[in-house]
């Protein structure tokens, strides 16, 4: 019998071969942030996936938070990207682009000793990963209402990118405390101008990079990330769940190709996060919907069985199995992830994990 799993699903355009997702995995092994052929080899070992989301990839230099992420704001990259969708595209796989901007989790070493950029000058707990090492996050700098327009162009302009260099769709990064997260939650978001305070206000700066990023790509092949219950990289929220249904219901107009939930992980209960129900967001959400967090094989069939999500998109079973479709398939046992070689390094934990004979 065939598993609600390995069934056909719609994504925009697109007819994916299966509900199987590949997660967004920052693997920093991008020298000089321009992608590498090794990355093309990770990515076509794993294009049975019914979709592969990229890596998250910044759209400038104000958006790079960690070292060896490959961007996409330069020509190099896009030629770099290029070589990847191509990779994909000839094993008949898809490919989403994951559009990035760090803001706060950053430090000045990348920009030249200049402050990283925030909705409000609020310091994050904890520390940046530098190209020197872990040190300390420092205070941003709180982003003038008038320097808004030109990130959504920098998001614009590096959707034209991701489209030159071949992807089948972009995924917009709202999620795990990064800028445009830090602008919805009322934790990290103290602003008194039309981009804090209300609802609506917090929520302007993703409608309008979404708007940008519509523009180019038409709404059926733009999706958006989002981590309600999110606790990562410091983030709060007084009332998360009034957030992001009103935020929903905004995005419901669009007709986007998908909504990427990531739920509660059991971090961010153990931080005390102010969890949101996954059906309130269904209620919220007219759309295609894709889950993500801490799933295995049989939760992953429940959620789709019981009508949850349309998908499920898998991050630490996706890095040491690149053939989990095929696993799945016929239940076979999967191969354990290797923490120590999840960010940086070469081939070792990365194109290695062995496949099924
Ligand atoms: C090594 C690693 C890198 C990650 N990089 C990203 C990223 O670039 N973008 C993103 O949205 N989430 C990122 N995540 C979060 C995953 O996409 C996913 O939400 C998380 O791992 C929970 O899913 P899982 O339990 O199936 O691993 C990363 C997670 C891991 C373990």
């Amino acid at each position: 019998m065939k598993t609600k799993l390995q069934t056909p699903v719609n994504i925009g355009p697109y007819q994916l071969p299966n509900r199987i997702v590949m997660a967004p995995l920052t693997r920093m092994r991008a020298p000089d942030n321009i992608p590498t052929e090794l990355m093309a080899s990770y990515y076509a070992q794993r294009a049975s996936a019914g979709l592969i989301i990229s890596e998250a990839t910044p759209i400038s230099p104000q958006g790079v938070g960690y070292p060896a992420t490959p961007c996409i704001y330069n020509g190099l990259q896009v030629a770099g990207w290029k070589k990847i969708t191509e990779a994909v595209h000839v094993r008949n796989g898809h490919i989403f682009l994951q559009l990035w901007h760090v803001g706060r989790i950053s430090h000045p070493d990348f920009h030249g000793g200049q402050l990283p950029v925030a909705p409000s000058a609020i310091t994050p707990k904890g520390d940046a990963v530098t190209p020197h090492g872990m040190k300390p996050f420092v205070t941003p700098r709180a982003l003038e209402t008038d320097e808004i327009p030109g990130i959504v162009e920098d998001y614009r302009q590096a959707a034209k990118n991701a489209l030159d260099a071949g992807f089948d769709g972009v995924e917009i990064h709202s999620a795990n405390g990064y800028l445009l997260d830090q602008f919805l939650r009322d934790g990290a978001n103290k602003r008194t101008d039309s981009y804090g305070g209300t609802l609506e206000n917090r929520a302007r700066f993703l409608l309008e990079v979404t708007e940008a990023v519509v523009t180019v790509w038409g709404a059926e092949r733009v999706g958006i990330r989002l981590s309600p219950s999110g606790t990562f990289n410091d983030m709060t929220d007084s009332a998360p769940e009034l957030m992001f249904v009103y935020l929903l219901e905004e995005l419901n107009r669009f007709g986007l190709a998908y909504l990427h939930i990531v739920d509660a992980l059991e971090g961010d209960i153990r931080h005390g996060a102010n969890a949101v129900n996954l059906d309130a967001l269904r209620k919220a959400y007219n759309g295609t919907l894709i889950v993500c967090g801490g799933y295995d094989q049989a939760r992953a069939e429940e959620v789709i069985a019981q009508g949850m999500a349309d998908a499920v998109a898998f991050g630490q079973l996706y890095i040491a199995n690149p053939d989990l479709v095929e696993r799945f398939k016929l239940n076979a046992p999967l191969n354990d992830p290797d923490p120590a070689t999840f960010y940086g390094g070469n081939e070792k934990g990365y194109t290695d994990y062995p496949m099924l004979a």
